[in-house]
């Protein structure tokens, strides 16, 4: 049958039949809000390469907390800034860091908002890698790998007792998610999930997030560890060793570039699937509206609908507040 008979326009007509066949929705329960926590201030401090996003002390954990809860957001993840930095990033480990501190203040103030805990040492290394470094065998400084396991498994486990229901491990390492499981049932943890950043490609779009998280490379770049561009069966591959390893749920990163990798992951799992709509991506719709180029709103929900179109439980965005406003 076709047309005349057929006419796909009969279920176009009015916004309420528009509704009714609607295949993907947006609701504030699939967006988690990115905070950075700083310890170096004690009020709001503006990122100027993401307009509307703030540094925060610690003390507006709560407040924070509260307003994601009353939103309906799905959750929140935490970043830090530590007061000092060392070629170790043993401020990552650090029980009174300002992440610690403020997942207990978020999780008294909001017990029933689901708190993540990105875990990754480049906001805590002076030289701002992911990962301890060691001289390889031409003397040259490298991420090793396996040294980096061993601190990534103590911060989570910092954060997992000041309370964070989620560890999301930022750093591709190899190992890691198992090294993490293992630490964390060890001293019964067994019920804190892992939200592993399976799939993250090194993306020019984080660069507005160094400024936010004080984090870029002082040498070199992140292509040693973070995955290359043009790789798609490398992200199949990195998702079921995750998968294996006992992550919980996974994530691809950034989004908007990666739509197709997304897609396919969502046919080779079945655990559930993120998305993180990173710091480029923000600042690009932001530097359009602003321009008088684009309808922010409407950009913005088309975008996250994308994400969520391609496969996306969860989209971790900066958007998160703005959104959950608007869809009421
Ligand atoms: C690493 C980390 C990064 C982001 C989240 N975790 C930066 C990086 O890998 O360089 C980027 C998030 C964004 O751009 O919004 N700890």
């Amino acid at each position: 049958m076709s047309f005349p008979t057929v006419r796909p326009r009969r279920l176009r007509r009015t916004p309420a039949i528009r509704s009714l066949v609607r295949e993907t929705t947006l609701a504030p329960g699939n967006l988690v809000l990115p905070l950075f926590f700083s310890a170096r201030i004690d009020s709001p401090k503006p990122i100027g390469t993401m307009p509307g996003i703030f540094q925060l002390p610690v003390h507006a954990a709560a407040e924070h907390a509260r307003m994601a809860q009353s939103l309906g957001l799905g959750g929140v993840i935490l970043f830090g800034l530590p007061a000092t930095k060392d070629a170790n990033g043993s401020g990552a480990c650090d029980p009174e860091g300002p992440v610690p501190r403020a997942i207990a203040a978020m999780k008294d103030a909001a017990p029933e908002l689901v708190v993540m805990a990105d875990v990754c040492v480049d906001e805590y290394t002076d030289h701002g890698h992911c990962g301890i470094l060691r001289p390889n065998a031409r003397g040259e400084l490298e991420v090793d790998n396996d040294a980096t396991l061993e601190v990534l498994a103590r911060a989570s486990l910092v954060y997992a007792r000041a309370g964070a229901d989620v560890i999301a491990p930022s750093d591709m390492m190899d190992g890691r998610v198992g090294a993490i499981r293992e630490a964390l049932d060890e001293e019964g943890y067994t019920q804190t999930a892992i939200l592993s950043y399976a799939v993250k490609y090194a993306s020019a779009y984080y660069g507005p997030f160094r400024d936010a998280a004080d984090c870029a490379p002082q040498f070199g770049d992140r292509a040693g560890y973070q995955m290359d561009p043009g790789n798609a069966r490398e992200a199949l591959r990195e998702a079921r060793l995750d998968e294996e390893e006992g992550a919980d749920m996974l994530m691809v990163k950034p989004a908007l570039a990666y739509l197709d990798i997304l897609a396919r992951l969502r046919e080779a799992t079945t655990l559930p699937l993120g998305a993180y709509n990173v710091s480029g991506e923000y600042a690009m719709i932001k530097a359009a509206a602003a321009a008088g180029m684009l309808d922010e709103k409407r950009a913005t929900i088309e975008l996250l609908t994308s994400i969520r179109r391609a496969g996306a439980d969860f989209i971790l965005t900066y958007h998160a507040n703005d959104v959950a406003k608007l869809l009421g």
